[in-house]
């Protein structure tokens, strides 16, 4: 069995075959999807995915940085009335993007720090999107060492961030980035342990070589999980055990 840690399968870009993606990604092996949200816009089709496919599906809450605006106080409102009705299983995607839109860097912080300390208050993990930011949300989340835990979504870093990102106790979700031959993936994640990556597609965003530049969908973590295997000289069977325990653990 693999899983999906981080799809975004409620999106439009899904309306149309939603049903068959889920068929697809069950044949090739994933058996559970877990949604990151992204803000207010999104809760709605996020929790009818849990409606539609209660067994397959985990929805996550939290306000995205790219989502972090003038309104982001009320947006922030949201995520935590939603925290206090019902069970989630983290709190995500949070976290810092300074490539897109650097002017609400201050805002983002704040974002993100709030919902850090809202997650070691209920307990969840959290689910990060650090896109030009990773050094910055290590550092954010020093004092927090040992409080909280969670994933480096997307993790497309180096070698010594890595190693941080260890001493931190989270987890780096690895996806179709690492097919990509320039961003060298394969090379910085044949030192990191296995107990620490779980795999991910951030569908339908970021779709692994042979679909690059198409709409990702979660069949395709069995690709990245057999490239995994590849650069860490391992069967893909080990790394579907790991992965696999590394995300339950996490999101019990
Ligand atoms: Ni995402």
């Amino acid at each position: 069995m693999l899983i999906d840690t981080h799809t975004h399968l409620y999106l439009k870009q899904f309306d149309d075959d939603r049903k068959e993606v889920i068929e697809r990604a069950e044949a090739a092996g994933i058996k559970k999807f877990f949604l990151p949200n992204i803000d207010s816009q999104s809760i709605d089709a996020m929790l009818q995915m849990e409606i539609d496919f209660p067994d397959n599906c985990f929805a996550m809450m939290g306000l995205h940085p790219c989502s972090v605006k003038e309104n982001f106080e009320e947006e922030l409102q949201i995520v935590e009335n939603w925290l206090q009705k019902r069970k989630f299983c983290a709190i995500g995607e949070i976290g810092i993007d300074l490539y897109w839109d650097k002017s609400f860097f201050e805002q983002q912080k704040k974002s993100f720090l709030t919902q850090v300390e809202w997650a070691i208050d209920l307990q969840l993990p959290i689910v990060i999107h650090c896109r030009e930011s990773i050094d910055i949300v290590i550092d954010l989340l020093q004092p927090y060492n040992g409080k909280v835990k969670g994933i480096f979504h997307c993790f497309g870093g180096t070698a010594e961030q890595a190693k941080r990102i260890i001493d931190l106790d989270f987890l780096m979700g690895i996806g179709g980035v690492l097919t990509f031959k320039k961003a060298k993936l394969d090379e910085v994640i044949q030192e990191i342990p296995l107990e620490y990556l779980v795999l991910e597609t951030d569908s339908p965003y970021l779709a692994p070589v042979p679909y690059r530049g198409k709409r990702n969908e979660s069949s395709y973590v069995k690709i990245v999980a057999e490239k995994m295997a590849e650069a860490k000289n391992v069967t893909l069977e080990k790394v579907a055990e790991l992965t696999t325990n590394n995300a339950l653990n996490l999101f019990k």
